[in-house]
């Protein structure tokens, strides 16, 4: 009986792992890549003004050096139209896997589709594509950062004030992460809010994740309320540090709970200096280093097999995720700088 039931569970785990490979592995109509040794990989991405996308490239580059991979990179500056001609560009170059960072998850749908029909296998990386069929989408769980966020600011917060007034700052429509974010702050933050010990005092949307939009988002906050709000949720260091600006221009930087992500150096500064509150560390050396690793099994036609999915409107895309921390200046040693994000000398300009 029992070696009955051993086989049952060993031939479903087989089925579904089999299941998995194939799904991943049977887009037969792409290129037979198993043999190909020297990988071009196309790397298409929203914008390289941003902190966070430089280390992206960076961390990118070094891995596919170490695997013997070239890589094309072209940076669209926020432009879906651009983008979409960069891709175009990239696939007439020959490239045999394709790695999109999206400005407009809707939007590159249209270069998934473009992709697909010259055989080339194509990952979203950290942003999904809505409503198309890339092979793989490789991430940090956004739900999970807004979570951190918002639980980070309830936790400071709430055993010093009886009612905590926020202004939230949400990043782009247009990236569908940031809808994550939101959601997973708002997963955190409904209870509160209904018994009255959390108000949102203003929220508004960055556009395109710009500091300067943040910095309006705050400005329009204290014009119609003052200065009585106790904390900025911002849903990144760029947007955080733009909200900053506004603070400092106001006297009150460091006496208002902010929040952000990315580790970005000059937000690990904000941090230490004491005028920003928080960041959620995001290993990205991982997720570059991972999604390299993983264009060039695809591109040599190996078969990828992704523990989770995410729905994008259309297939439930095989997913990666790799996790994230909190980081705040009691633990920014033991996290960005003992992770060699960035040497003590760099992020510190003090002594703390
Ligand atoms: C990324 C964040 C980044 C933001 C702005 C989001 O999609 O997840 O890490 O700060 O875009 O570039």
């Amino acid at each position: 009986m029992k070696m009955r039931v051993a086989f049952v569970i060993v031939s479903f785990i087989l089925s579904l792992s089999i299941g998995l490979v194939l799904a991943l592995g049977n887009r037969g109509h792409f290129k037979e890549k198993q043999i190909k040794q020297d990988i071009l990989i196309g790397l298409s991405m929203d914008t390289l003004k941003e902190a966070r996308w430089q280390n992206d490239k960076k961390f990118f580059l070094e891995k596919a050096e170490e695997l013997g991979a070239r890589v094309l990179v072209q940076a669209a500056n926020s432009d879906d139209a651009r983008q979409l001609q960069d891709v175009s560009a990239l696939i007439s170059s020959g490239v045999d896997v394709l790695v999109i960072v999206p400005h407009n998850g809707k939007a590159m749908a249209k270069a998934v589709r473009m992709a697909s029909d010259a055989g080339i296998p194509v990952i979203a990386y950290d942003r999904l594509i809505m409503d198309s069929s890339p092979e793989l989408y490789i991430t940090f769980d956004g739900y999970k950062v807004g979570q951190i966020q918002a639980e980070y600011l309830i936790e400071k917060l709430l055993p010093i004030k009886n009612k905590i007034r926020i202004i939230r700052i949400y990043g782009s429509k247009m990236d569908n992460n940031a809808f994550l974010f939101k959601e997973g702050q708002d997963s955190v933050l409904a209870s509160y809010i209904k018994t009255g010990q959390v108000e949102v005092i203003h929220e508004d949307w960055a556009e395109d994740w710009k500091p300067e939009d943040a910095k309006r988002i705050v400005n329009a906050a204290i014009t119609k309320y003052g200065y009585e709000f106790d904390a900025v949720l911002a849903s990144n260091d760029g947007t955080a540090g733009g909200a900053i600006q506004t603070l400092i221009e106001e006297g009150i930087a460091g006496k208002i709970l902010v929040t952000g992500q990315d580790a970005e150096l000059v937000a690990c500064k904000r941090i230490i200096t004491g005028v920003q509150t928080m960041t959620v560390y995001k290993p990205i050396k991982l997720l570059a280093g991972q999604a390299v690793e993983l264009a060039v099994n695809l591109a040599r036609g190996k078969p990828i097999v992704a523990k989770s999915s995410v729905n994008n409107g259309k297939i439930d895309v095989p997913a990666v995720f790799i996790s994230v921390q909190a980081v705040d200046k009691n633990n920014i040693k033991e996290t960005v700088i003992a992770d060699g994000f960035y040497t003590y000398n760099q992020s510190c300009p003090v002594n703390v």
